[in-house]
């Protein structure tokens, strides 16, 4: 399973980066916003942080914009995964930038007929929100199932999975259980999957004893 960071925040990005964490980078314009950034900067930044997809996401709505802007965005570097939202007009702009080779992630998905279309249109990604789900009271992990399962039915379908609005480590768990191939993750989420009370616990045991012996390594 490939880990995406979901953030603006190039320094959360590193530092993940240096533990081998970041398999790519995701960003929307509410993270960019955080981050009170220039979105191109930004990008650039990030982009050479990690040589792994990183989405940038339009925020024009009509198609011809949706391009423009694609068009733009990509030439930041190579590694520009444009993101453009589930709609009529994202989508016939998914399908332009994909087949001029350009990545291509489809955000704001929420029901597996939206992920089907998002496929057919030839994204690179998809992107079902299941905290948001939840949050109106609706299993987004049973979307991921349905998605995983729909995608696996029809193996010309390249689009890849990529859980997203995920809020805690039973949502990558449950992701990874049932085959999606990415999880876009927050800095905190990922640091919430690192710390296991036994853990530290052990640790500290060990070191007890070791300071005993009175030896050192080195
Ligand atoms: O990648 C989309 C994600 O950032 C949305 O997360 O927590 O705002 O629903 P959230």
């Amino acid at each position: 399973m490939k880990f995406f960071v979901d953030t603006a925040d190039v320094s959360e990005i590193r530092a993940l980066a240096e533990a081998g964490l970041v398999d790519g980078v995701t960003t929307n314009p509410s993270l960019v916003a955080k981050s009170g950034r220039r979105m191109a900067d930004v990008i650039a930044e990030i982009c050479s942080i990690t040589p792994g997809p990183v989405s940038a996401e339009v925020t024009a709505t009509g198609h011809e914009g949706m391009l423009a802007e694609g068009r733009h965005l990509r030439e930041i570097a190579p590694n520009v995964c444009v993101k453009v939202p589930l709609t009529e007009a994202g989508l016939r702009a998914c399908r332009a930038l994909s087949a001029d080779g350009t990545m291509v992630n489809v955000t704001l998905c929420f029901s597996p007929a939206q992920a089907l279309l998002a496929a057919k249109a030839g994204a690179t990604f998809v992107s079902p929100f299941v905290g948001r789900l939840d949050d109106v009271g609706t299993d987004g992990m049973g979307l991921i199932a349905d998605i995983v399962q729909i995608y696996r039915n029809y193996s010309h379908l390249k689009t890849e999975v990529l859980v997203a609005s995920i809020r805690h480590p039973m949502h990558l768990v449950d992701a990874a259980k049932l085959g999606a191939g990415v999880a876009t993750l927050p800095p905190a989420v990922i640091r919430q999957l690192l710390h296991h009370p036994l853990t530290d616990r052990g640790l500290e045991a060990f070191l007890a004893d070791w300071r005993k012996t009175g030896q050192t390594i080195l």
